[in-house]
């Protein structure tokens, strides 16, 4: 895929089709060390370890509308090509997470893209789900917490125009913030 955040966004998916109400993003960039960490962890009703041990391999899915699976191994390709790997790990009726790394400055690394649209389609979808967002780039840090931001918010959805404009905005900048001009 073109982008790391598209490979994210499927995860993300995979977070909600599995029922999970709160989704922990984490991506790590450490230029010095040259790796890229992107770990997302929810509490959807998790995996067996027998479907955990075979869920790389593309025939294996849940779904119902087609018989083949492809988000977690084009991830975990994607990221094995770069020098990384993906893991799998979790727990029936607790949750999942997942670990991809990359070599930072590979070649075939894919841009992280835009991560806040991921987050978005996310968050817009017709499920209620909650996402913690962390993002680092060496000590640089963004956090974005939409449980606390529905705190404040009442009863007023995150889908309102004005919620919905100000968290594109609040991401979009955040993330932007992340790197200074020529740091890629
Ligand atoms: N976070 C998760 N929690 C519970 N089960 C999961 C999770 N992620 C993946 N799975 C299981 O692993 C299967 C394979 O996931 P994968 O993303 O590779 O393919 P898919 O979601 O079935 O199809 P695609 O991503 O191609 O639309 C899913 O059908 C689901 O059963
Ligand atoms: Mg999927």
């Amino acid at each position: 895929m073109r982008e790391l955040s598209l490979h994210v966004l499927d995860a993300l998916e995979n977070s909600v089709e599995a029922g999970a109400t709160s989704i922990e993003l984490v991506i790590e960039e450490r230029l010095k060390a040259d790796t890229l960490e992107i770990v997302i962890r929810d509490n959807g009703r998790g995996m067996s370890p027998e479907f955990v041990r075979q869920v790389l391999n593309p025939f294996v899915t849940t779904r119902k509308t087609r018989h083949v699976g492809l988000g977690l191994p084009l991830f975990a390709a994607a990221a094995r090509r770069c020098n990384g790997d993906l893991r799998v790990e979790s727990e029936a009726g607790v949750g999942t997470t997942i670990s991809a790394t990359f070599q930072h400055s590979h070649i075939d690394r894919a841009p992280v893209g835009d991560m806040a649209g991921s987050v978005m389609a996310i968050l817009l979808s017709d499920r209620p789900v909650d996402i913690r967002y962390r993002h680092t780039v060496d000590d640089r840090q963004f956090e974005l917490d939409t449980a606390e931001v529905r705190k404040e918010l009442g009863t007023v959805p995150l889908s309102h125009p004005d919620v919905r404009g100000w968290l594109q905005s609040v991401l979009t900048e955040g993330l932007a913030d992340l790197r200074p001009p020529g740091l890629l």
